[in-house]
């Protein structure tokens, strides 16, 4: 049977530890400051930027939201963000994601001041990350990197799996591993022998999407599994990637969904936060 790693324990120690940097940052006279942008109606998205407020509030940093109505033009975001980045008391800019059809999202995250670049999206820290020279790290990754390092398992020298190629995980994710030199291979849609490579991972990490995806034969014993994945279930039940009943009683550690990676995210964003103000007012990193 495996370890359950608490995502929800793991991430309120990394918010406590932001809440002690943010009171003696505001001591100096700096309070951390979020902008967080929607833009339309997407419930799920709208659950996303509450909660993040939530977690900014109970961390001392101070947030606003700005919705905007799902008619806005790319030429009315661009021109928000613009202000915003010229805003001295806001440090961090996110601009949640999936945008309405019809908005440009690439255009609008190269717009954010990459010193703002809470999410790490912007080309300038994608490559800082590439070089392994992060201001920001991206926020999943670098939760699921706290994640595998709370179980106690080094990461060095282990044969590293991260299935799924996205921008936002399964690419940083891979370089975030690399890092801590493990030995990666990065599976997606057109790999073959998947499941074979799976089955040689010490640390499977899935960002795949899809319900079910990662079976119990594709996990290697005692292997470390991280499961990304935010899915529903044929009856609407929130689940991950990984077939949990299958894989766990295989693996040596694994995430539950939810309440494994999921509280990480926010809590990386928190960080990245105040790493922003401290930067902008040069103390510190
Ligand atoms: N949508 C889902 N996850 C994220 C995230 O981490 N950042 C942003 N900006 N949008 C998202």
């Amino acid at each position: 049977m495996a370890v359950l790693i608490d995502g929800k324990a793991v991430s309120a120690k990394v918010k406590a530890q932001v809440a002690q940097e943010t009171e003696e940052l505001k001591a100096k006279g700096v309070c951390p400051g979020l902008a967080v942008v929607i833009v339309g109606d997407d419930p799920a998205s709208r659950i996303y930027v509450n909660n993040k407020k939530k977690a900014c509030a109970a961390a001392g940093i101070y947030s606003e939201e700005h919705a905007l109505p799902g008619d806005t033009t790319q030429e009315e975001l661009l021109d928000l963000i613009d202000t915003l980045n010229k805003r001295e008391e806001i440090h961090g800019i996110l601009v949640q994601s999936p945008l309405p059809k019809g908005l440009d999202e690439a255009a609008v995250v190269e717009k954010i001041d990459p010193q703002k670049d809470v999410d790490a999206f912007h080309a300038y820290n994608v490559g800082k990350i590439m070089q392994g020279k992060y201001t920001f790290l991206p926020c999943t990754p670098a939760g699921v990197i706290e994640l595998i390092k709370s179980t106690g398992v080094d990461i060095c020298g282990k044969q590293c799996v991260v299935i799924g190629r996205s921008d936002i995980v399964g690419k940083p994710m891979a370089m975030l591993l690399l890092h801590e030199n493990g030995t990666v291979t990065v599976c997606h849609s057109r790999t073959k022998n998947l499941g074979e490579i799976c089955k040689s991972a010490d640390i499977l990490v899935s960002a795949v999407g899809k319900a079910h995806f990662v079976t119990g034969d594709m996990v290697k014993p005692g292997a470390v599994v991280i499961d990304v994945g935010m899915n529903r279930d044929e009856n609407g039940k929130l689940c991950g990637d990984v077939e949990f009943s299958e894989a766990e009683p295989v693996a040596g550690y694994i995430t539950p969904v939810p309440g494994g990676v999921g509280p990480m995210t926010i809590a990386m964003l928190l960080k990245n936060t105040l790493t922003a103000a401290r930067l902008q007012n040069r103390l510190g990193s």
